[in-house]
């Protein structure tokens, strides 16, 4: 059977990068007959320092973002990880099962942990066997993800199989990451080699699900691009990754394939597209941030389905968890 499971970090504002390679596939996938477990990653987030009541906030805001993108809380799982402790207790036997040098060799923890890394927290190093224990802790099949989190993937696809080999066990799946569509990368407005991030130094280099219309507008116009219009085809866009992040924008937003934009704006130049773009943006985005806001006017309501999905969650985690205390030779007595 499918069970998919995602995760998003609160440890920022939602951006145009997570709701196009993340949220709003979140909300594609819920169909029947097929499991959604969502998740907001507290405990990932404190792998770098958080403001408490930041957090908190942010984690109320960030379920605001996936129920305003479609998420129906109903119809999926949606909760806190620190709700659900499977998830930590997992993790710990994920960690003598995951090797130093897999750990060593994820770019994101070289990225972020950078030449000081005597200073940076075990968290941050332990980072994808937590991943890896949210995942395998439902024994989730399939992964919607932006392309960014591809070596998480691995890596978890190895943990399983490492333990399974381990233990003489056909216990946990290797799960399949599904990395699809026009933005699975969504690159900065700023510098289309840098990815979209919630951590840009820059609020112009991103759009976040918290902008309004006029700030959208504003920051797609001011999108740097180089000054040639359009080709005539996407393999035109190859050299140019300003002009080919916003192609694949439009593409995702309108829920067409960048080769229909370009049939449609072939040769346009960006005086005339990135507007065409920002109404498009626009149009999608609004009734989300108005949502959002809506829904934020009531944070006991997101709390409570908060507590619900966890419930829930902790229903279908424990005795997979269970099992695996069995499987690794712990006495559980009571
Ligand atoms: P996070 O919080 O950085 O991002 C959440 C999701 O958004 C996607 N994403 C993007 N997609 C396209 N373009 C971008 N610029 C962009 N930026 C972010 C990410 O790929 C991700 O799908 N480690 C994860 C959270 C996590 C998780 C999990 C995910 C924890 N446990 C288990 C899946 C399964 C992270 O930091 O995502």
């Amino acid at each position: 059977p499918t069970r998919i499971f995602s995760g998003i970090q609160p440890s920022g504002g939602l951006t145009l990068g997570n709701y196009l390679g993340a949220l709003k596939r979140f909300a594609e996938k819920q169909n029947d007959g097929i499991e959604t477990v969502y998740c907001l990653v507290d405990m990932h987030a404190i792998t770098v320092w958080q403001d408490p009541e930041k957090l908190r906030q942010q984690t109320r805001e960030a379920a605001a973002g996936f129920i305003a993108s479609g998420v129906d809380p109903k119809r999926s799982v949606l909760f806190n990880q620190s709700q659900v402790s499977a998830h930590a207790e997992l993790a710990w036997i994920l960690n003598c099962v995951a090797r130093m040098g897999w750990m060593g060799r994820m770019t994101q923890w070289k990225d972020k942990a950078g030449k000081n890394s005597e200073n940076a927290s075990l968290g941050l190093f332990a980072y994808p066997a937590l991943m890896a224990a949210d995942i395998l802790a439902y024994k989730a099949t399939h992964v919607p993800v932006g392309e960014d989190q591809k070596q998480h993937l691995e890596l978890t696809r190895d943990i399983a199989a490492k333990f399974n080999n381990d233990y003489g066990v056909n216990f946990f799946p290797i799960t399949e990451p599904m990395i699809e569509g026009a933005a699975t990368r969504v690159m900065s407005l700023r510098d289309g080699t840098k990815k979209m991030s919630k951590s840009d130094p820059s609020d112009q280099s991103r759009i976040n699900l918290t902008d309004d219309a006029d700030t959208i507008a504003k920051k797609i116009k001011k999108a740097k691009t180089d000054p040639e219009p359009l080709p005539e085809t996407v393999e035109g866009l190859k050299d140019r990754p300003e002009a080919r992040n916003l192609v694949n924008i439009y593409a995702a937003l309108a829920g067409i394939t960048p080769e229909a934009v370009m049939a449609e704006h072939a040769g346009a130049p960006f005086g005339s597209f990135k507007p065409a773009l920002a109404d498009l943006a626009v149009a999608h985005l609004s009734p989300i941030t108005t949502e959002m806001t809506r829904l934020m006017q009531d944070p006991a309501e997101i709390d409570r389905i908060l507590g619900d999905g966890a419930d829930r969650a902790e229903a279908v985690a424990r005795p997979i968890l269970e099992d695996v205390y069995g499987i690794v030779g712990m006495i559980r007595s009571r």
